[in-house]
């Protein structure tokens, strides 16, 4: 991978301190910034309260729209949580020159071709077999199949930085549950299909970790967001699932699909 030199970064990102749990280099470590290491909530954004106030009808941003990837919301919270890391990507440690804290940062060293994911270095490295240029290196984990489709999609839509507020056309998606948001959803639209001992479609969603692993295949969202290569579901149905459940499962994905 050839990544220019940058040389030192003099910026200091310091919104905050927190201890990781993973190192990338013999030392101990502090994440720069944000600690909240997969929110999709809006609630860093200070000038969000929409979200969080249910009287607060006055939602003025721009509604999310599930078939768009927003960066600041979903991509940057997976690359600060594994890769910027002091002695990995963040400003100070800036390893091979790349700098993973912000959307400028992430374009200017994350060697990234909107639309095109053979030439964008980052997905390379993140898709890599070899454990020895892999990224996040060993022993971090790599990074899991949905935050890997959730990279690809933002490249694929031409890597842009698209902000939209969660709370706004009163759909909340902050702590979503699986018990009380999500199994309802697939209840309704989803059980009748992909339950009993001869599901439609040759596996059941009727368990918590019947879903867990379609989302580890891969295989989930882009079936539900009727992304190219998927075969869209519900099967049959006119349309996708209401905006706002794309909304609340896609939030529960990127929150790490807790059952929560
Ligand atoms: C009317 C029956 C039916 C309903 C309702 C239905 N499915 Fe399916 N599902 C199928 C069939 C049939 C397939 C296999 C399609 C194929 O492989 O051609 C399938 C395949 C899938 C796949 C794999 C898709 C892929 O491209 O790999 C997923 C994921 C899935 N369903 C999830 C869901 C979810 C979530 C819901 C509810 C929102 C749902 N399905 C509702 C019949 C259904």
């Amino acid at each position: 991978m050839e990544i220019k030199k940058y040389g030192l970064p003099v910026l200091i990102f310091g919104l905050g301190l927190g201890l990781s749990f993973f190192s990338c280099q013999h030392e101990p470590f502090t994440i720069d910034g944000d600690i909240t290491p997969i929110d999709t909530t809006g609630n860093n954004n200070p000038t969000d309260t929409t979200g969080n106030n249910p009287t607060d009808t006055m939602a003025t941003g721009t509604p999310c729209d599930p078939d768009v990837v927003y960066f600041e919301l979903e991509v940057l919270p997976i690359l600060r949580s594994n890769c910027a890391k002091s002695g990995c990507h963040d400003e100070n440690s800036a390893q091979k020159g790349v700098i993973l804290t912000s959307y400028e940062s992430v374009m200017a060293t994350g060697e990234i071709t909107p639309f095109n994911l053979s030439r964008s270095d980052l997905y390379e490295v993140i898709t890599e077999n070899d454990p020895d240029k892999r990224m996040p290196q060993a022993p971090n984990p790599p990074l899991s199949s949905s935050q890997v489709s959730l990279v690809a999609e933002w490249i694929l839509q031409g890597a842009k930085n698209e902000s939209c507020d969660p709370g706004a056309g009163g759909c909340d998606t902050t702590a979503v549950s699986y018990v009380s948001d999500i199994r309802p959803i697939l209840e309704s639209n989803c059980l009748g299909c992909h339950q009993g001992p001869n599901p439609v479609g040759g596996f059941v969603l009727e368990a918590y970790d019947n879903v867990v692993a379609k989302i580890n295949e891969g295989r989930f969202y882009g079936a539900l967001a009727w992304e190219t290569g998927f075969v869209p579901m519900p099967y049959g149905a006119a349309e996708p699932l209401p905006d706002c459940d794309l909304l609340m499962i896609r939030a529960w994905i990127n929150a790490g699909a807790p059952e929560n």
